[in-house]
C-alpha cells in the first residue's frame, strides 16, 4: 500500500514504572516495525530507547512485543496490519526493563551457563570426530537459534511465573541440553554427567507441557517442541517404566 499515517502506541517508562504513549507516525511502502520505531526517534521522540542492530532478521536484538505477541521489530512487515489499525508496542513482558523497548536479558546468560558444555570424547581427535548426515542435520537446525529469546519470553512457565525462573531453563536451553544429549560424540555419560537426569532435576524439563508456543513464535523456524523437548522428555523418561525402552535394552543386551 501506499504512504498513510498509523497509529502507534509505544510503552515508554523504567524499572519504576511506565505507560503507553500514543503517536501518529508516517509510514512508508516496504517498511517494518523497526522502521516505524526508527521514525520516532528521529521526528519525535529521540530518547525513545531500542535494541536493534542487523535489521535482517539475524542479530535477536530487537525482540519486543507488538499487540502483545513476541516478535522480532525489524521482521514485522508494516504491510501485515491494516491502515486503520493501532499497533501496540511492548517490551519483552518476562524479563525486566531497562528502560522503553529496551529489556534485561541476562536471565538467559546465566541459563545458557548453567548448561555444561559438550564434553569431547576420549581418544578421539578433535579433526578425526566422524558423524552420520543425520546427527549433523539434527544439530543443524538447533543451531540455527539467533538467541532471539523470544521462546523464552513467551514460554507461560515462565511468563507469568517469576517463581519458576529458579528452575526452569526455558526452551531455548532445554533445547541446547537435547541437542548435547543427542551428540553421538558428546561423553557427557562417560564423564559422570547424565544430561537427561538434570534435565529433569535442574532445568525443569518436567515443568514444560509441550504447549508448543515456543515453536510459534520462533523467527528461525525451529521445531523446538516436536523436535528437542520432546524428544529429550522420551530419553529421560524413567526407562524403568518405558516398555519400548525396557525391550530395546534387553535385545540390546544379549
Ligand atoms: Fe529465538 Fe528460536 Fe532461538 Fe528461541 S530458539 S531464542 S525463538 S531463534
Ligand atoms: Fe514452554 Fe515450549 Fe514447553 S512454550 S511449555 S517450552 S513447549
Ligand atoms: Fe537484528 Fe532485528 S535488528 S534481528
Amino acid at each position: 500500500s501506499a504512504k498513510y499515517v498509523a497509529d502507534f502506541k509505544v510503552w515508554r517508562g523504567n524499572q519504576e514504572g511506565g505507560g503507553l504513549e500514543d503517536y501518529r507516525v508516517a509510514v512508508n511502502e516496504g517498511e517494518v516495525v523497526l522502521d516505524i520505531i526508527h521514525r520516532l526517534q528521529a521526528t519525535q521522540v529521540p530518547d525513545l530507547a531500542v535494541r536493534w542492530n542487523c535489521k535482517a532478521g539475524k542479530c535477536g536484538s530487537c525482540s519486543a512485543e507488538i499487540n502483545g505477541r513476541p516478535r522480532l521489530l525489524c521482521m514485522t512487515r508494516m504491510s501485515t496490519f491494516t491502515p486503520s489499525e493501532t499497533i501496540t508496542v511492548t517490551p519483552l513482558r518476562a524479563f525486566p526493563v531497562v528502560r522503553d523497548l529496551v529489556t534485561d536479558v541476562s536471565f538467559n546468560y546465566a541459563k545458557a551457563r548453567e548448561v555444561p558444555a559438550f564434553v569431547p570424547p576420549e581418544g578421539v581427535e578433535p579433526g578425526a570426530y566422524r558423524m552420520q548426515q543425520m546427527d549433523v542435520e539434527r544439530s543443524q537446525e538447533f543451531r540455527k537459534c539467533i538467541e532471539c529469546f523470544l521462546c523464552q519470553d513467551t514460554c507461560h512457565v515462565v511468563r507469568d511465573h517469576e517463581e519458576n525462573k529458579e528452575s526452569f531453563a526455558g526452551p531455548r536451553f532445554l533445547m541446547r541440553i537435547a541437542e548435547l544429549d543427542m551428540h553421538p560424540l558428546d561423553a557427557a555419560h562417560e564423564a559422570g554427567l547424565d544430561r537427561k537426569r538434570t534435565a529433569q532435576e535442574e532445568h525443569g524439563l518436567g515443568l514444560c507441557n509441550i504447549t508448543k508456543c515456543c515453536t510459534e513464535v520462533c523467527p528461525e523456524n525451529i521445531r523446538i517442541t516436536d523436535n528437542a523437548l520432546i524428544p529429550l522428555k522420551e530419553r529421560a523418561a524413567d526407562r524403568k517404566y518405558d516398555p519400548l525402552v525396557w525391550l530395546g535394552n534387553r535385545i540390546r543386551r544379549r
